[in-house]
């Protein structure tokens, strides 16, 4: 039987391991992707130590996948084809059509929402099998390595921003330039609003600069509240932290009917609610998208010139990319690469 290198956590809490495994093969409706790169999103902590309900262990984690297509499964549709380079994101597969489906309450789903690298295998392998229904077309121009964080770091900040009612020329603030974070800022730019990063320290404000913002508030030194009332306001926020109290404490400077777009896993927050009521302000939750609009962010990032910053590492380094991420000190991407 053919085996293959892939990174396992066999435990929650657990160490990633690098181990030998029979290369899978896949069932109906799935195909088996070549893994050429697979980014490292601060999300995998959930496979990592074991956050998400029911997660069956040994488990691959990674859901920034791109690789090409070697086998295809029963049923798959005949678009999908040996030789496509594809990629694979945080898919969230389910049923539809239960009570909490239908409620729109799909990571509810009781039949078990399905999540690549958590409740099936990521993309820290040579090989990794996907629904096809997850599948993303990658476009030539990019490489594989720029490509990987798009699927979710990129895909989440750009679906966001693009539904989160902001329009040309408002000022749109990003909070926390790590992986989600440096990308939400070039998108933001490129769709035309007036752009600032806000993070602690001033370590990453030429970065940030570079990258599109032309306001970077330092939330260590200053109140960042305080600093978007100066400008005006914030129409969004576009939270990617890991720490409530930090999203909270930009609420104060969100203009009237502004928003605070969640994207962060973080602990709870609290916020008073007179600044909601007085001016219609929002908090409102926000999680990644669909494959379609994985091939939107790709295309726009070709587009408009939008590339992640990436850190390569190769899989047998996975423990250490992965600290890496966990470390804030990568700039900004961590991206592991098969040589595949
Ligand atoms: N909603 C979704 O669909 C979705 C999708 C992907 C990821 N996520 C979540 O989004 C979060 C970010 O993911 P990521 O991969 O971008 O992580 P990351 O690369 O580790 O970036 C997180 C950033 O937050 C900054 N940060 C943390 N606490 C802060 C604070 N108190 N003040 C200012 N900045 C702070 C860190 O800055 P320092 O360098 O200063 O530490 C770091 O740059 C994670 O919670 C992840 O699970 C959600
Ligand atoms: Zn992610």
């Amino acid at each position: 039987m053919p085996t293959m290198r892939a990174v396992q956590v066999s435990r929650p809490g657990g160490p990633l391991e690098l181990v030998e495994r029979p290369v899978p093969d896949p069932g109906a409706g799935s195909v088996r992707i070549k893994v050429q790169a697979c980014g490292i999103c601060h999300s995998d902590a959930m496979t990592k130590e074991g956050h998400w309900p029911g997660i069956e262990y040994p488990r691959v984690p990674g859901h920034e996948v791109i690789g090409v297509i070697d086998a295809v499964g029963r049923d798959v549709p005949a678009r999908w084809q040996p030789g496509q380079r594809v990629g694979v994101g945080w898919h969230a597969w389910h049923c539809g059509s239960c009570d909490t489906c239908r409620r729109g309450d799909f990571f509810a789903c009781q039949t078990g929402v399905q999540v690549t690298g958590i409740s099936f295998d990521g993309g820290y392998a040579d090989f990794a099998v996907a629904p096809a229904a997850a599948l993303a077309v990658v476009p030539e121009e990019l490489a594989s390595p720029d490509a990987a964080p798009l699927m979710c770091a990129g895909v989440t900040t750009f679906n966001a921003l693009r539904n989160s009612g902001a329009r040309p020329g408002d000022l749109v603030a990003v909070l926390g330039i790590g992986g989600l974070g440096h990308l939400g800022v070039q998108y933001a730019a490129r769709m035309g609003f007036r752009t600032a990063a806000i993070a602690r320290g001033t370590d990453k404000e030429p970065l940030a600069r570079q990258l599109g913002a032309t306001q970077y508030i330092d939330s260590k030194a200053t109140d960042p509240a305080a600093e978007l009332v100066k400008l005006g306001g914030a129409k969004v926020v576009l939270a990617t932290v890991t720490d409530g109290p930090a999203m909270a404490a930009t609420v104060g400077g969100l203009a009237p009917h502004g928003r605070l777009m969640v994207l962060g896993a973080a602990g709870p927050m609290e916020v008073s609610p007179i600044p909601l009521i007085m001016g219609r302000r929002a908090i409102e939750g926000w999680y990644s998208g669909t494959s379609i609009d994985s091939q939107d962010t790709l295309a726009f990032s070709v587009q408009a010139g939008v590339r992640s910053m990436n850190e390569a590492y190769t899989l047998e380094k996975a423990a250490e990319a992965y600290d890496r991420m966990l470390s804030g000190k990568a700039r900004f991407r961590v991206v592991l690469t098969t040589g595949n």
